[in-house]
């Protein structure tokens, strides 16, 4: 959500900043813009839309220097037009802003009384304004005017500024918004997340909330909320720049669906042992003899992310026999939820920066929990603000659906099952090696799924005119119904509900007729009987079934219209595998009506505001 890529150093950055945008294009956004001091004084290019549209007004006329910043826009304050796209400019100063700065109508006010004179409806150009104002107060130079200004706004900001007048610096600023300096030879970068300059730098610092910065070609000084300079730590970041391209797939989406299997094994790397039956989270930093006496564990999540907690749900409590709660952290935050020292609060969250997800972990820690993160971004706000973190490795996801970030933390809620288990001894080694070589197995049966696309596009051609679906799941594949179901509509723009199968006669049986179709998630487990009879209330409104069930099945094949397979895996492990069904029926369905299947309209890919 929002993009911010920030140059200066010996080149023309006219590329490398349209290059570093299409590397944030994964964030979402509704308009773009790039700004850069040329020898000929400021030049601004901004455009409604995706990048190929900032492209082409560019190209038209074109413009370079040494010295500039570019953003991609996800309109919060004023409609993606425009005259409302970043970068602003007021008097000497020109910046790019995400996140939102709460008191800006209060700050606009003050501003227009001083004279200021406003073009869009921006929070962004307040902020512009505001430091552009420090220098009629006396402001010493670009960095005391955006410390004065920050001194006034409220709210999250990351923040790339630069001085019209000083073609030789850029000033850097973070708070509750992520932002990451690279370090390169005779220049140096800031932007939101590492891909946008991975192709030039490999040494990135991480800013922490209430710092600045201070670019120079040559050096780069970081000072804290105090104004005193301080030392980041500086990180080498070995991410394969290429990893982040489509690699021949038609779509990123598909591409992190096919990646699955090997990024799975990536996350369970070093930390699942079989033998001993036992899972190391060596980097989770919660004693034993704490989690023993923990009294419950309270997943918050957003998204697709929260639909992992709901699938750790049913493993912990079956494996590790601790109470655990559910929460969509936008709700959570609100609700005066009953958490204590002896909670455990594990924040699920792919990027590690959703502003809900994040708030509602910092409300739990408020009120004594040990707080644990499952992130896939390194140094993300909520990784470093968690007790512990369980890194899933599923590299940059750019696909604003998520899929391989989504099996890899159900990667990670398993290990925490077992984890937890053999911590809190409700299992034994024994059962952690049963339940371990189950999850070892997770790669190669997704590497099965992902063999035959036929069936695939065979219900794409058959039901992508549907106006709405249904997904019905039971027990521990409940939850990747629901995931089925958001999948579907974030991409195909399809409407399409999950739901409990046992609950569907309390409702959404009403809409079953020859015209639905009805994705019934049921491999062989302990509820296939109980979902058989739900089927059956379906077939008897004439609904069409298409259901995904384990390989050799005989019984729901003969009641469904469709089958997909998948193989005979264990309980524990059916959620990741059966996901990969999921993600190939909405993907399929999505390409054949059309759809922009990267980038689905209105959705980003991560949300840093409430
Ligand atoms: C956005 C994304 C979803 C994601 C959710 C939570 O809505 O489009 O794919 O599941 O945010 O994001 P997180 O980074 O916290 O997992």
């Amino acid at each position: 959500m929002c993009g911010i890529v920030g140059y200066i150093g010996h080149q023309d950055c006219g590329e490398i900043l349209l290059n570093g945008l299409r590397r944030l294009e994964y964030r979402g956004y509704d308009s773009a813009g790039i700004a850069i001091n040329t020898p000929e004084g400021l030049r601004v290019s901004r455009a409604e839309g995706k990048l190929t549209n900032l492209e082409r007004a560019y190209l038209a006329e074109p413009f370079n220097g040494s010295q500039g910043l570019g953003h991609t826009r996800w309109a919060t304050h004023g409609g993606p037009t425009e005259i409302n796209a970043h970068p602003h400019q007021a008097g000497r100063v020109v910046l790019a802003h995400n996140g939102i700065i709460e008191n800006y109508s209060e700050l606009k006010e003050e501003l227009a009384k001083a004279g200021r004179e406003f073009l869009s409806a921006t929070d962004t150009e307040v902020a512009a304004h505001l430091i552009d104002h420090q220098f009629e107060l006396g402001a010493t130079d670009l960095h005391d005017a955006v410390r004065r200004a920050l001194g006034r706004m409220e709210g999250s900001y990351a923040l790339v500024v630069m001085d019209t007048q000083d073609p030789d610096c850029l000033v850097v600023a973070r708070f509750a918004s992520p932002m990451v300096l690279g370090k390169g030879q005779g220049e140096s970068f800031a932007a939101s997340d590492v891909p946008a300059v991975l192709e030039h730098t490999r040494e990135f610092v991480f800013l922490e909330d209430g710092d600045t910065a201070v670019l120079r070609a040559d050096s780069m000084q970081v000072f804290d909320d105090a104004g005193n300079e301080v030392e980041r730590t500086s990180r080498h970041i070995n991410w394969d720049p290429i990893s982040a391209e489509k690699q021949g797939y038609k779509h990123f989406m598909l591409k992190e669906i096919f990646e699955q299997p090997a990024r799975i094994v990536d996350t369970l790397r070093g930390r699942v042992n079989v033998e001993s039956g036992d899972v190391d989270l060596a980097e989770v930093d919660i004693d034993a003899e704490w989690l023993a006496g923990a009294r419950k564990l309270v997943f918050v999540a957003c998204g697709t992310s929260y639909y992992a907690a709901m699938v750790g749900k049913y493993l912990i409590e079956r494996v590790a026999k601790i109470p655990v709660e559910v929460d969509l952290a936008s709700e959570f935050r609100y609700r005066y939820p009953v958490i204590d020292e002896h909670t455990l609060c594990v924040a699920i969250s792919q990027s590690g920066e959703t502003a809900d997800t994040l708030a509602a972990m910092r409300l739990a820690r408020e009120h004594g929990a040990k707080a644990m993160a499952i992130c896939n971004v390194i140094e993300s706000t909520i990784a470093r603000e968690s007790d512990g973190v369980l890194y899933t490795h599923a590299g940059p996801e750019i696909g604003v659906a998520s899929t391989k970030a989504f099996t890899t933390q159900l990667a990670a809620v398993s290990m925490l099952a077992v984890w937890l288990g053999r911590r809190r001894e409700t299992i034994d080694a024994d059962t952690g090696r049963v339940l371990l070589e189950e999850l070892r197995g997770v790669p190669t049966a997704m590497e099965e799924m992902l063999v035959d696309h036929a069936i695939y596009e065979g219900i794409a051609h058959q039901f992508a005119n549907a106006h709405s679906f249904l997904f019905l799941g039971r027990g521990v594949v409940y939850p990747i119904a629901l995931e089925g179901a958001l999948k579907l509509k974030e991409i195909s723009y399809i409407h399409a509900e999950g739901y409990a199968s046992g609950e569907m006669k309390h409702g959404p049986i009403a809409l079953i007729d020859e015209e639905m179709p009805v994705v019934v998630v049921a491999p062989k487990n302990i509820v296939y009987e109980k979902t058989l009879s739900n089927v059956q209330e379906v077939l008897a409104r004439d609904g069409r079934v298409i259901s995904i069930v384990t390989e050799g099945d005989t019984h729901m094949p003969e009641i469904s219209d469709v089958v997909i397979e998948m193989p005979d895996v264990g309980e524990f492990v059916q959620p990741m595998v059966a996901s990969v069904a999921v993600q190939l029926l909405a993907y399929h369905i999505a390409d054949f009506k059309g759809t922009d299947v990267d980038q689905p309209r209105n959705l980003a890919k991560s949300v840093t505001v409430e």
